[in-house]
């Protein structure tokens, strides 16, 4: 939720700014703001709405300085409006701050400094964070000030902030939201996440929990909370350019769906040796030894993560015979779960920063449970926190709406239950040779999926205008459905929901009439029959329904009004290809819609407030 972008150097702030957030808009995109120092002290300009709206307003206005921080918003604590816009002003414009996160205390720090004569223009918690920099500024030293504010605060936090007595320094700080410093030549950023500065330099600091960074152009300087100086390594980023770039498609959301072959396939290579019957998962510490320490599993995530950790438990439950419970994060943290050393906990998260997830996961070590953390984002929150992290490597996704990130959890959650099926016995070996032969073959069907997307835009083409939408399927193709379902709702804004196929008739069969639309997931050969059932009841009904089903299956074009074929492939991993029809399924529907694609209405990336 929001992001960050700070500047300091020889060169002009305002542009580099811009620039870093525009790759990071996908963090949240209610407004945007600017602050740079100048001889005329600190100059903002902010403006609510998308980035462009800010761009504008510096055609007609510019402001020059070496030295900025700028913000895109995702409103938390008042509404979207140029004044709720970051960065914030302290009193007598000494101090501008841009903040991720949220102040927890802030009305009473409002209380005693209104009493102390500050006055409040805006809605957020932000504004009593300038205010209080001045209250405790001694004059002389930004540091301490900094220092001396941050332990007034409760809540959480990523700030950069500048003084206009210290034009050459930028503070930034940490806790509980991330924040980053890029190393450059004779010039030296701040970003809440990489792609922001990935033009730029590719050598990072990244702040762990209470670091605070002082940030000259020529110098980066890191200390803890009680001041005392912290050596820190410095990470170099690998990804390529193109990777943080949409590279020729009209969205980051259909990029990234076409990239899923080759994140598959490399996940697959890397960790399927060709000639052994074993995962090899590098580093993590799961032998037989570790997993007989452990009798309960809980998987924890939200929204897509969550849909992938269902198919965790499912794969790891029909295979390794282990149960499993899955919760969404923000319940598991408020149910006092039954934790202690022998649980696993697998926290699957695309960011590694979303404040539930990784809630659960301080929770889970504080009962000493282990935890597994499968994560995209390479040293992100949740990465660090976790004993162990299964790292799903599939490069910075920038749409809001999660594809191929989830298609990478799903695989790496194959992985991990065909290695726990090994390591206690559970899977003969015949049984690992089928799933990993069509891991190695699922990349070529993922290409023959993605060759049918002028097929599958054809069907959206019929149904966009459709009011309400059902998704349904039975076992795995039920928790696709969930998937399909959300995807929809979240960018084409339809109203739609997902249902175990079986369960229709107990209620929601009710809301089916002639304009509704069934999407079928039938990927299923054992359950196949009961779910046929179920798609003639609401034909039956006049719903249209637009089939998945696997190449051969002619009952499903017999029965349903259109049907989109998926390459046969072993039962455990058909699901994920009928996801990848339902991705784009919701991508053009979205599109004929009109909507904002990659940047959905009151939707951000990573969603760090709970
Ligand atoms: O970064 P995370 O995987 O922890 O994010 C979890 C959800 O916020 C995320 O999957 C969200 O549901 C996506 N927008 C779905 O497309």
């Amino acid at each position: 939720m929001c992001g960050i972008m700070g500047y300091i150097g020889h060169g002009e702030a305002s542009g580099c700014i811009t620039d870093g957030l525009s790759k990071l808009e996908y963090r949240g995109y209610d407004s945007a703001g600017i602050a740079v120092i100048n001889k005329r002290g600190i100059e903002v300009r902010k403006s609510k709405g998308e980035l462009k709206n800010l761009l504008e307003k510096l055609d007609r206005r510019p402001v020059t300085g070496s030295i900025g921080i700028g913000h895109t918003r995702w409103s938390t604590h008042g509404a979207p409006s140029d004044i709720n816009s970051h960065p914030h002003l302290s009193k007598d414009k000494t101090f501008a701050v841009v903040h991720n996160g949220i102040i927890e205390n802030y009305l009473e720090i409002k209380a005693l400094l209104t009493e102390k004569g500050y006055r409040f223009i805006s809605d957020t918690d932000t504004e009593c964070i300038a205010h209080l920099l001045h209250y405790n500024y001694d004059g002389e030293n930004f540091f301490e000030t900094v220092r001396k504010t941050l332990d007034m605060l409760e809540g959480a936090y990523a700030l950069g902030i500048i003084c206009k007595d210290f034009p050459d320094t930028i503070i930034a700080a940490k806790k509980d939201s991330p924040l980053i410093i890029g190393l450059g030549k004779d010039e030296n950023y701040i970003a809440s996440d990489i792609p922001a500065i990935l033009e730029r330099t590719r050598d990072v600091y990244i702040l762990d929990e209470y670091e605070l960074a002082v940030v000259k152009a020529d110098s980066v300087e890191i200390y803890d909370i009680n001041g005392d100086p912290v050596n820190k390594n410095v990470f170099k980023v690998e990804w390529s350019l193109d990777a943080a770039e949409k590279g020729g498609f009209e969205h980051f959301m259909l990029k990234e769906i076409y990239e899923q072959p080759r994140i598959v396939k490399d996940l697959a290579l890397s960790k399927l040796p060709p000639a052994e019957h074993r995962v090899n998962l590098e580093g993590i510490s799961l032998d037989k030894s570790d997993l007989e320490k452990i009798n309960r599993i809980y998987v924890v995530a939200c929204g897509t993560a969550y849909h992938a950790g269902l198919l965790g438990k499912y794969f790891i439950e029909k295979i390794a015979r282990i149960p499993v419970v899955a919760e969404v994060a923000s319940e598991f943290i408020y149910k006092d779960p039954i934790l202690d050393e022998s649980t696993l906990v697998i926290a699957v998260s695309q960011s590694g920063e979303t404040a539930d997830t990784k809630e659960a996961v301080k929770i889970a070590k504080s009962h000493n449970a282990k935890v597994l953390a499968v994560v995209n984002a390479i040293g992100s929150s949740i990465a660090r926190e976790a004993n162990e992290v299964f790292y799903i490597l599939a490069g910075p996704e920038i749409a809001v709406a999660s594809t191929k990130a989830f298609s990478a959890q799903v695989t790496a959650m194959y992985l991990i239950t065909c290695h726990i099926a090994m390591q206690m016995g559970k899977m003969s070996v015949l049984e690992f040779e089928e799933i990993k032969a069509s891991l190695y073959t699922l990349p070529d069907d993922i290409e023959d999926v993605l060759e049918k997307a002028e097929e599958i835009r054809a069907v959206a083409d019929k149904y966009y205008k459709a009011k309400n939408v059902f998704f349904i399927g039975r076992g795995a193709d039920y928790l696709v459905s969930m998937e399909g379902s959300l995807k929809l709702k979240e960018i084409a804004y339809i109203n739609s929901e997902a249902y175990a196929a079986g369960e229709l008739k107990h209620g929601p069969i009710a809301m089916i009439e002639e304009e509704t639309l069934v999407v079928a997931i039938a990927t299923q050969q054992e359950l196949f029959r009961n779910t046929l059932s179920n798609i003639k009841e609401v034909k039956a009904r006049s719903a249209k329904v637009f089939g998945i089903a696997v190449d051969g299956n002619k009952d499903m074009a017999q029965e349903c009004d259109d049907v989109v074929y998926i390459p046969v492939t072993h039962p455990m991993v058909s699901p994920l290809l009928a996801n990848i029809v339902s991705q784009i399924f919701a991508y053009y529907m979205a599109y004929n819609l009109g909507t904002n694609i990659d940047k959905p209405r009151n939707l951000a990336k990573s969603v760090t407030v709970q």
